[in-house]
């Protein structure tokens, strides 16, 4: 059981022990109102603007790894034994760091609120290594998707990153130069430590003695789902239970043609992990929050919260995914469709966590089609309206098989069982449009909503079923869509 000690952490080059915290303080306010360092802004409180934006650097295998977060909805206790890095610590004394430079030298900033947020996400950017040209401008989006600008517009920044890559390919930073000591420093803090009230085990067994001890304490990962009842719903905890540090929780492998994905892993985790071995995957995942959301949301916490638009249960659902739920000494498999009872409520018991996620390798890469599409109003940084995976399993004996798993179209993420079994009976015949609508309306009957009405979402559904079917038959768009042409495409 960690000793209920000191939380001890690097802020910016300076170590710092934090003896009486509470637990469900955010990091933003601690830096602003516990340390006065107001160079980083609150606009949203929500995860949603990325004014807030600082790195977090960890040391992995000897050497540091930086992460941008959006610091509003992350809690302080996560900081022990990392470094917290702010935009007032990037200049080197009087000398602006490449990064601030570039956005003076290119006119990156007018009002100024969100420049210290672009700050930091282009610092995160310079720490990638060895940057591809051919794959430049979408990196630089894809860290710049979770910051919002009003007034400047986005050419100058893109511009400023442009030039802070060039200089950063060929010349280090001070953090570069103190990468050794800052290492040793991170390595001096006892990890068994933990702030009072925010409690980090090392390993499921204390997780569980910890959830058995304070029973109503939630245990939470990356926060950005359970950082909004703080920001937004203004609830205060005394005992906060994080998974972060339970290493079991943490790996992705693959061992005997399965898949078992660690709970707690985060999207980016897995981004690098699938996203190579899938093409949709890989887009659906590049679209899920921002770069500073998915360096810190996990697949435990996207499940956990149980949200009806969820972007990882469809696609989890169409691979036939099962859904490992582990207690103190017992374990049980489910089938992830079956885990998700009513709006925002679960099979998920009291003493349990969601441990991992596991599907077959053979889902994915054997003869069958996969595709999945996630419709919303923006490209970046915004949930899903419509998400909708399908997966067609051909077969010799009967046809084959369709699984169609849905988003954003009922309080809970859901399998379409009258388009399943309409694709079985339409098998033979010409596919019509209307056939899929039809079964779509007996298995759904949406919400309206501020995101979309009810028919909108209906007739998404049916039109990105026509589309996996279009795709599936790439090249014979013209001819009559037959769903057995599928199980040959
Ligand atoms: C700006 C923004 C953009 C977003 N964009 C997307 C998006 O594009 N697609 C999408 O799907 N979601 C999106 N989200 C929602 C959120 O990021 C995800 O749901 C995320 O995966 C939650 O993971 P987390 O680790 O942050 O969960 P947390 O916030 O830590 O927890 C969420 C819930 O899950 C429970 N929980 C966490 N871990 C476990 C576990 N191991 N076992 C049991 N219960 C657990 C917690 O108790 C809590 O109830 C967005 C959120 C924000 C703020
Ligand atoms: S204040 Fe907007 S993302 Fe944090
Ligand atoms: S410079 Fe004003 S919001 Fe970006």
């Amino acid at each position: 059981m960690p000793e209920t000690v000191v939380l001890r952490f690097l802020l910016n080059q300076t170590l710092v022990e934090e003896p009486d915290l509470p637990p469900d303080l955010t990091v933003l306010d601690y830096l602003r109102e516990h340390r006065r360092l107001t160079g980083t802004k609150e606009g949203c409180a929500s995860g949603d603007c990325g004014a807030c934006t600082v790195v977090i650097a960890s040391e992995v295998n000897g050497s540091l790894q930086y992460k941008s977060i959006n610091s509003c909805i992350a809690l302080v206790g996560d900081l022990h034994g990392r470094q917290l890095i702010t935009v007032e610590h990037l200049a080197d004394g009087d000398k602006l760091h490449m990064v601030q430079q570039s956005m003076v030298d290119y006119h990156g900033s007018q009002c100024g609120f969100c420049t210290p947020g672009f700050v930091m996400s282009l610092f995160a950017l310079s720490k990638e290594r060895a940057v591809q040209e051919e794959s430049r401008r979408s990196l630089i989006m894809s860290y710049l998707g979770g910051n919002l600008c009003r007034c400047t517009g986005y050419r100058p920044i893109i511009d400023a990153a442009n030039s802070m890559l060039d200089q950063t390919a060929v010349q280090q930073d001070q953090f570069d130069q103190c990468e050794t000591q800052t290492i040793e420093l991170l390595q001096s803090i006892n990890s068994q430590q933990s702030s009072s009230g925010f409690l980090r085990p090392e390993s499921l067994n204390q997780l569980f003695e910890l959830k058995a001890q304070f029973p109503a304490a939630p245990v939470v990962s990356g926060c950005t789902d359970f950082g909004l009842e703080i920001t937004q719903r203004l609830q205060s905890f005394e005992t906060i239970i994080s998974t972060t540090s339970v290493a079991e929780l943490n790996t992705i492998s693959l061992q005997e043609g399965v898949w078992r994905i660690g709970a707690g892993c985060t999207i980016g985790h897995l981004l690098t992990t699938l996203g190579p071995l899938h093409n949709d995957i890989r887009e659906l995942l590049q679209r899920y929050g921002s770069t500073q959301v998915r360096n810190a949301a996990t697949v435990g916490g996207n499940l956990g919260n149980a949200s009806p638009i969820g972007d990882l249960p469809p696609l989890l659902i169409a691979l036939n995914a099962r859904v490992v739920l582990k207690s103190s000494g017992a374990e049980r498999v489910l089938p992830l469709a079956q885990f998700f009872i009513d709006y925002k409520k679960t099979q998920l018991a009291q003493n349990e966590i969601i441990s991992a996620v596991l599907f077959d390798e053979q889902r994915l890469q054997g003869d069958g089609e996969f595709r999945i599409y996630k419709v919303s109003k923006r490209i970046d940084d915004d949930i899903s309206t419509v998400c909708a995976a399908f997966h067609w399993q051909p077969s010799n004996t009967d046809g084959g098989r369709l699984t169609a798993a849905f988003g954003g179209m009922a309080a809970i993420p859901k399998r379409a069982a009258t388009l399943e079994s309409a694709a079985k009976d339409i098998l033979a015949g010409t596919f019509d449009p209307v056939d899929a609508a039809l079964a779509l309306e007996k298995d759904f009957t949406p919400i309206g909503d501020a995101r979309a009405s009810a028919a909108y979402r209906i007739e998404v559904a049916k039109n990105l079923f026509v589309r996996f079917v279009l795709e599936c038959r790439a090249g014979e768009a013209d001819q009559p869509l037959k769903l057995s042409d599928v199980a040959h495409g």
